[in-house]
């Protein structure tokens, strides 16, 4: 496939995906507005049809709590066979909830990251004007609601706010969560895809128990912190917020507005990232459970988001590279691994080369992934994964995940984010003379 053809392929996917207010993720999958499924796409769409990319923050934002929260789903009133459905969230037992049907937790905050990086490159002041105060208003929630320890690192309160779902560094947590209830329902991801590609049952049972504590608490912040079986300060959600935090910053001083409170959050998420999640011994970031007090000693590509925020130092991020990165027995490709790059390092006992986030290559963690080697000065090897990465995308199509060992597109096809970040990985290469 030439470069062209990609390119179009890429519009094609998200064009039939959109429902006219917003992109679906996948089109039988994913039939509503996932949160960063929903920045990306904006980001794609963005090289193409502007206005259009603009209309998808819109529809995102009319989601938005009257608190700041920004949902992880906005069900927009569309019908599906969507498991869960809009109605289970019972959303109305909290006095925030906005008009629009959402879900009651939230997802890495990509979007200020997203709309700095398309008014850099096509100015649209009076659009950054418009939704500077949600943005700001989503981050000072994170900021206040989900501040457990008063370390300005932010917890999740729930895997899919992760957006890793059923990634090995949630599983012991999971697994020691009693369950109270029984809940009876019937699962919908397994309808389209195949279950080896799926989170398990056992994982999923617990997914929908989180549900059903937090509706019980009527989404009220500090009872959720109280009682959440599950609280994790995540790498990858804090290392995106930080990143954020710096990209609200500038929008901030583009637009004039006082940057005291944002400077306040990037400063004490300085201050304590490296001290909570770096291990020197091993020189790689753990995640923190925040209820039991202790690192979460599982290796998985999150360990990597902090060179996208920029917060290693650059004797951390050679560690990373050099002992981790650049290691056949945990991400390049080497033995049965032909990709770059597994999302769970390939000596942990959970990796599975198809099953969700336990081994495949996902686009958005080869992006993060791109733009952090690139910020450390790492080009060549970021060029290598970006060739790859759109080598997997001609190969297999706009998968949502790619088996690591022999490429086979995994998940929903005609997956929108895989479309967005074709756009932009392809954008370079046009850049750079190399198109066909
Ligand atoms: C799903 O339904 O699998 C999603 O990841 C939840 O957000």
């Amino acid at each position: 496939m030439t470069l062209t053809s990609l390119v179009d392929r890429a519009i094609s996917v998200l064009r039939s995906n959109d429902t006219g207010v917003f992109t679906k993720p996948g089109p039988h999958q994913y039939p509503h507005q996932w949160n960063w499924d929903s920045a990306l796409i904006a980001l794609g769409l963005s090289h193409f049809d502007l206005p259009r990319a603009q209309m998808e923050i819109r529809a995102l934002l009319s989601g938005q709590w009257q608190d700041g929260m920004l949902p992880h789903v906005v069900y927009h009133h569309a019908p599906s066979d969507y498991f869960p459905p809009a109605v289970f969230w019972q959303i109305e037992s909290s006095p925030h909830a906005p008009g629009v049907p959402t879900s009651g937790i939230t997802q890495p905050p990509l979007l200020a990251t997203v709309i700095r990086k398309i008014d850099s490159r096509l100015p649209m002041p009076d659009f950054v004007h418009e939704v500077y105060p949600a943005l700001l208003s989503w981050h000072r929630w994170l900021h206040t609601s989900r501040d457990a320890d008063s370390s300005g690192l932010v917890c999740i309160l729930h895997p899919w706010e992760s957006g890793t779902d059923d990634s090995p560094r949630w599983l012991h947590l999971l697994a020691a969560i009693r369950l109270e209830v029984l809940l009876e329902f019937q699962r919908g991801d397994t309808k389209y895809v195949p279950a080896i590609e799926r989170p398990h049952q056992a994982e999923y049972e617990r997914f929908i128990y989180l549900i059903d504590v937090f509706r019980k608490l009527h989404y009220v912040p500090a009872e959720l912190l109280i009682h959440s079986p599950f609280l994790v300060q995540d790498i990858l959600f804090n290392a995106i917020l930080f990143r954020a935090d710096e990209d609200l910053h500038a929008l901030a001083v583009s637009l004039d507005q006082p940057t005291d409170e944002i400077d306040g959050w990037l400063s004490r998420m300085r201050l304590n990232f490296n001290a909570r999640f770096w291990d020197e011994g091993v020189g790689l970031y753990y995640d923190y459970d925040v209820r039991s007090g202790e690192t979460i000693r599982v290796n998985t590509a999150s360990t990597f988001l902090p060179l996208f925020a920029g917060l290693p130092s650059e004797r951390q991020s050679q560690r990373l590279v050099e002992e981790h990165l650049l290691n056949p027995g945990e991400y390049a490709p080497g033995g049965e691994v032909h990709h770059w790059v597994t999302t769970t390092a390939r000596a942990e006992p959970a990796w599975e080369a198809r099953r969700y986030w336990r081994g495949p290559v996902w686009i958005i963690m080869n992006w993060f992934l791109i733009e952090g080697l690139q910020r450390y000065g790492y080009d060549d090897l970021a060029e290598t994964i970006r060739q790859d990465t759109l080598g997997l995308i001609e190969a297999g199509g706009f998968r949502e995940y790619y088996d690591a060992c022999d490429g086979a597109g995994c998940g929903s096809a005609d997956f929108s984010w895989s479309a967005a970040l074709a756009l932009e990985l392809s954008e370079s290469t046009a850049r750079m003379g190399n198109g066909s």
